[in-house]
């Protein structure tokens, strides 16, 4: 009987504390339900990775095996064909359409999100899947090696070892020469932008060797993270709040949060020459957001010593880090592009800011805004519509890039 009272009281108290807890969107924003789960399961990870911490367990793999839950979800399907290979070291997971095919099918090179130092081509398995039904295309998603171990260059350098061996080999995967893409979400936005702009820039290739990058609410800098998306959303409701995105963005570019103070403070953007500061400038900026122009000047100076300046300014100015920041000439160099980005996100005026950027230099741009969605909603293709509506509107903008006829 005791023992049935405190678990109905334990319970009780566990219901009243995740009431309390709970991310708080507004009526607008779609799927509350949803978002709401999402939000407490990221503050209980949290917990317990900080929990955890305290015994000496390393917070991001805590973190990881949380995320492993997505696993379970895993639905295969015999309409697509799956296996993992290995290219130039690193593992890849190739998804095809089953049925075969007489012609090379296009190729879509896949670059997963989760901030650098989460995931697998394995959690993203069911959104995949749906993405080679609607396009008919060999998906070939890169399980590149993950930070904080693996700091920049890295990862990019693994997702460009993969993406130059299938430029060069494609037939070995059934994939046209002229029908290959790149696209990636999140963290992979970023990786796709930086190994898009360095085959764009590498006279080793053809012009338009790659015919198209997708990115879906990409990271693409860390130059201002004082942007009003951060701003507005520096506390959430979104569970990619400015403190989650910070530790991801460190952990990729330093291998560890020594710097986290100078980059709160966003003390990096004094350092920035007037060139730099015009790439991530406001008025560059479409989305109307009447929080835009209230910027606090923040206070207080992290303790940093001139190397140490030297040290983050060579990885942050680095176009391949920082994609957004590249030249116009050198943006220039890019192919058409897929643009996506949702409201609830402190990286939605990254994404805003390329599009513009890329528009201004001539590239053809398509942006798809989803307004009333957060960060992380195209992985929900078995539940969320609006998952699905938006792999739809990436197909005809591949179909129409490819000239192919809508299948
Ligand atoms: C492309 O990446 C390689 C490997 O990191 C690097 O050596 C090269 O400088 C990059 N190209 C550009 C234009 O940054």
């Amino acid at each position: 009987m005791a023992l049935l009272r405190n678990a109905a009281l334990t319970s009780l108290l566990v219901v009243l504390l995740a009431f309390y807890v709970r991310p708080r969107f507004p009526e607008t924003a779609s799927n509350r339900g949803t978002k709401t789960a999402v939000g407490l399961f990221f503050k209980f990870q949290d917990l317990v990775a900080y929990l955890g911490e305290l015994i000496g367990l390393d917070p991001v793999q805590t973190a990881n095996s949380f995320y492993n839950i997505i696993l379970l979800l895993d639905q295969p399907a015999a309409d697509v064909k799956e296996e993992t290979i290995t290219i130039e070291g690193v593992e890849v997971s190739v998804f095809r359409p089953t049925e075969e095919s007489d012609s090379p099918r296009p190729g879509i090179i896949h670059i997963h999100g989760g901030g650098f130092c989460s995931l697998s081509p394995a959690h993203y398995a069911n959104y995949i899947r749906e993405m080679v039904r609607k396009t008919n295309a060999v998906v070939l998603s890169i399980n590149y090696r993950l930070a904080p171990k693996f700091k920049f260059p890295i990862p990019f350098e693994d997702c460009l070892m993969v993406t130059r061996h299938i430029l060069n080999n494609p037939e070995k995967y059934g994939i046209h020469q002229e029908k290959i893409g790149l696209k990636g979400d999140s963290a992979g936005g970023n990786l796709v932008a930086a190994v898009s702009l360095n085959i764009s820039l590498d006279s080793n290739y053809p012009e338009r060797a790659i015919k198209f990058m997708s990115l879906d609410y990409p990271s693409l800098q860390a130059v201002d993270l004082r942007l009003p998306s951060f701003r507005k959303y520096e506390n959430g409701p979104c569970f990619l709040n400015k403190p989650r995105m910070l530790k991801y963005m460190l952990r990729y570019a330093f291998g560890d949060l020594r710097f986290y103070e100078f980059f709160n403070n966003n003390e990096q953007y004094s350092y920035l020459d007037e060139k730099l500061r015009e790439h991530v400038a406001s008025s560059l900026l479409t989305t109307n957001d009447e929080d835009a122009e209230s910027d606090t000047p923040l206070s207080g100076k992290a303790s940093v010593n001139a190397d140490e300046v030297k040290e983050i300014l060579s990885v942050i100015t680095h176009p391949m880090f920082s994609p957004l920041i590249a030249p116009d000439e050198d943006l220039a160099a890019l192919p058409p592009a897929y643009i996506m980005n949702c409201e609830f996100d402190v990286l939605r005026d990254d994404g805003f800011l390329l599009a513009e950027r890329l528009r201004l230099v001539g590239v053809t741009v398509e942006h798809s805004y989803v307004p009333s969605e957060e960060h992380g909603f195209i992985m929900m293709v078995k539940t969320e519509e609006s998952a699905m509506v938006e792999l739809n509107k990436f197909t005809q903008f591949f179909q129409k890039i490819l000239g192919l006829n809508i299948l």
